[in-house]
């Protein structure tokens, strides 16, 4: 069994193709999406679509997926966000804001050893930024396996005899290994729009049957994503950001 981990697309189409292109080729059975479709990128609608279309999916809703559909205000959003957020709702077809108001919050169970949310068990808003997050977040999780995104950082922290560690993963194609009695909580880092000074998308391969997951960078065409928001009227600095993965 092969999974994709993914999360945080946030509407850049380029990107999402490159990872969709990559799980194809690697057979993918199962796509597990952690939430944020849209914001930032122009391409909102395109990439919604995309999701819709994947036949064996789970998924939950990030914060902006939130924001877009009128869940919550626009409080706690940087002004650059909130006029993405505004963008991407005049830019979404009806049936694809009933689609975004739709999306289950997290945390939610997938198959029998794996809980996903957005930010953190505990809420979905929440970023878990280091050890002491993690720690708070194990609390809450009874699977082995917990999926997150939100900070759009590729990490695995591990819980063992109480013990929380903190691991960032910068390889191209790095594998961990997932012993048993430890218990996991991972980030794949972001598909539309890494924050850790790389530009490339990515996305992880878990195989349960091997205990292992493999944490992926992989090349997209930046320029065309880049011109696409430029050319929508969003702010240009969510263009200028892709290229250095900040
Ligand atoms: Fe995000």
């Amino acid at each position: 069994m092969r999974y994709l981990i993914f999360t945080d697309i946030h509407g850049n189409l380029e990107a999402l193709l490159a990872v969709l292109e990559f799980a194809e080729k690697k057979n993918i059975d199962h796509y597990i999406f952690l939430g944020d479709l849209v914001g930032y990128g122009a391409d909102p609608g395109k990439v919604i679509n995309k999701i819709r279309s994947l036949k064996s999916i789970s998924y939950i809703r990030g914060n902006h997926d939130k924001a877009v559909a009128n869940i919550n205000s626009l409080e706690g959003f940087n002004s650059i966000a909130a006029a993405a957020i505004l963008w991407t709702r005049e830019n979404l077809s009806d049936d694809n804001m009933d689609f975004l108001t739709q999306l289950k919050k997290g945390p939610s169970q997938v198959k029998k050893d794996i809980t996903i949310c957005h930010g953190a068990p505990f809420d979905e808003d929440y970023y878990i930024f280091g050890e002491l997050d993690a720690a708070e977040a194990f609390n809450y999780l009874e699977t082995p396996i917990t999926f997150f995104g939100h900070t759009h950082l590729p990490f695995v922290y591990s819980l063992k005899n109480s013990l929380v560690k903190g691991t960032y993963i910068s390889g191209k194609a790095e594998e961990v290994e997932l012993k048993e009695n430890i218990k996991f909580l991972i980030n794949p880092g972001s598909v539309g729009q890494p924050r850790d000074r790389n530009s490339l998308a990515a996305c992880a391969i878990y195989q349960p049957d091997q205990h292992k997951i493999t944490f992926y960078r992989l090349k997209y065409d930046i320029k065309k994503a880049q011109d696409k928001i430029r050319k929508a009227g969003l702010p240009h600095s969510l263009a200028d950001r892709l290229s250095v993965g900040v």
